[in-house]
């Protein structure tokens, strides 16, 4: 293996079970520390491509290697030693309800054996980086939305991982939160850790200005480093043109609607979006704000009983 690629993938395939076909003769490499952006609209096969480097999913054909390992030829006991030089980040935390914020990292230690003094010497470490130190006895359903993110990423880097994987890392989570997140993925990755982030958020990657990768139906339709968003697509109109050109007949209403919708995104500065992207995006956002509200009407309740009970 070149000690110049982390990761190399040749002429991979990947073709679901139910003859979706997700990746399409995809070849590229990556440098070890370099933060590599993977971006494309919805389905276009960014997180078959994160499965694929945790071994979740097996290319068809072609290769993937990652650190010197051939991972079509992986044997199945050797995938959680693969693991361990991973660190993932998931759009939904995956946080364990049941445990703190200091044991979740620590299970992250101890599901690879790590001893009792290394554990207590590097999970304060890593709650330290990630500014949450002092939240240590506090369980997940206590934590904001940024909070609960840097808890993934805590835990993620407490294994001192040589790759991060992170799918849509800021996905639920408001503008503020999110360039936390990226900012501490950024202060990861100037540490030498390989980054690699799947992402809808424009700004965050138009103003980081790395390398990106973009896919669109499974096929590699752009690779550049000190790159934006939507390069390649800036001149397209927000709706999807038909391959004969022309744009998809809609109902009157429907038009309607998506008119007023790309009215108010070409105000933001956001006319590449397209109208389905941007509906689902909206019901993200509503559904992480009907979780937040859920969990503040739990705590009152939770409060509420406490008062009862002093009485
Ligand atoms: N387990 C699966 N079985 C069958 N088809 C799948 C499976 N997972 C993904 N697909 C399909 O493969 C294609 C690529 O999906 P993938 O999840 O990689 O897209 P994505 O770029 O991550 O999209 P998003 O931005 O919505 O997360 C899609 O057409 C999807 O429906
Ligand atoms: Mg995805």
């Amino acid at each position: 293996m070149d000690d110049n690629k982390i990761i190399e993938l040749i002429d991979v395939v990947k073709v679901y079970k139910n003859g979706v076909s997700a990746l399409d003769r995809v070849s590229f490499t990556v440098r070890p520390g370099e933060f590599v952006f993977v971006v494309g609209e919805s389905g276009a096969g960014k997180s078959t491509l994160i499965k694929l480097l945790t071994c979740e999913e097996r290319a068809n054909s072609g290769q993937v290697l990652l650190d010197g390992y051939n991972l079509a030829d992986l044997s199945r006991r050797l995938v959680p030693f693969l693991r361990r030089k991973i660190g993932m980040i998931f759009q939904d935390f995956r946080l364990i309800e049941g445990k703190t914020v200091y044991e979740n990292v620590a299970f992250a230690m101890e599901i690879i054996g790590a001893s009792r003094a290394e554990i207590k010497r590097r999970v304060p470490l890593a709650l330290t980086q990630v500014g949450l130190r002092h939240k240590s006895e506090m369980y997940p359903n206590e934590l904001s939305g940024g909070e609960a993110q840097r808890l993934g990423i805590a835990r993620a880097i407490v294994n001192n991982p040589t790759l991060i994987l992170a799918d849509e890392p800021t996905g639920n989570l408001d503008p503020v939160n999110g360039e936390a997140i990226m900012a501490l993925l950024e202060c990861i990755n100037q540490e030498g850790t390989t980054v690699i982030a799947c992402t809808h958020d424009k700004q965050l990657v138009d103003r980081m200005d790395k390398r990106v990768l973009e896919f669109l139906d499974g096929k590699l339709i752009r690779d550049e480093v000190h790159s934006t968003y939507d390069k390649r697509l800036k001149s397209l109109s927000g709706l999807k043109k038909q391959e004969n050109g022309s744009t998809p007949r809609r109902l009157p209403q429907e038009q309607e609607h998506n008119q007023d919708l790309e009215e108010q995104l070409a105000k933001r500065g956001l006319d590449h979006l397209r109208v389905p992207q941007v509906e689902a995006m909206q019901k993200l956002i509503m559904d992480s704000h009907k979780r937040r509200a859920s969990r503040r009407r739990n705590r009152e309740d939770e409060s509420a009983v406490d008062a009862d009970k002093l009485e």
